[in-house]
C-alpha cells in the first residue's frame, strides 16, 4: 500500500485546509464545548427570550454596549439568565470568549 504523501506544496495546503474544515466543522474548540455544555440550551433555542447565537438583528444592540459590559451582565445574570450562565468554573476570559462567539 502507497502512503499518501502529497506531492506539490498547493495540493499539501488543499490537505491541510480539508483537514481544517473537518476540524471546524466538529466543533471541538474549548469554547465550541463550553457553549454546547451551558449556552446552548437557551442561546441556540432562544428559550425565555435569550439572545440567539448569530442572530445579528438581536445581538447588534447589546454588542453596541461592548464586551466588557456584556460580561458584567453575564457574571451576575439576568432577570431570565442564571448567573454566568450556570458555568461556574468559566472564568472571565472563557466568558468573553462564548460572548464573542454567540454574538458574531
Ligand atoms: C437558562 C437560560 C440561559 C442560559 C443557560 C444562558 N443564558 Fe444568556 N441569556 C438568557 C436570556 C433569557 C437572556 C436575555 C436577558 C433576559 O431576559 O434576562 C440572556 C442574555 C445574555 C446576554 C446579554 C446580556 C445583556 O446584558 O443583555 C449575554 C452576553 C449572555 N446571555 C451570555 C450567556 C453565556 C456566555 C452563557 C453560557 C455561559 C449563557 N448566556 C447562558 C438565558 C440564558
Amino acid at each position: 500500500m502507497r502512503s499518501f504523501v502529497p506531492r506539490s506544496p498547493a495540493l499539501l495546503v488543499a490537505v491541510l485546509a480539508a483537514g481544517l474544515a473537518v476540524a471546524c466543522g466538529r466543533n471541538d474548540s474549548p469554547t465550541e464545548r463550553r457553549y454546547a455544555e451551558h449556552c446552548a440550551a437557551c442561546h441556540s433555542t432562544g428559550a425565555s427570550g435569550a439572545p440567539r447565537r448569530g442572530d445579528a438583528a438581536a445581538w447588534a444592540p447589546l454588542r453596541e454596549r461592548g464586551i466588557p459590559s456584556l460580561l458584567e451582565s453575564v457574571k451576575r445574570g439576568t432577570p431570565a439568565m442564571p448567573a454566568k450562565g450556570r458555568c461556574e468554573r468559566c472564568t472571565d476570559e472563557e466568558l468573553q470568549a462564548l460572548i464573542r462567539l454567540m454574538s458574531e
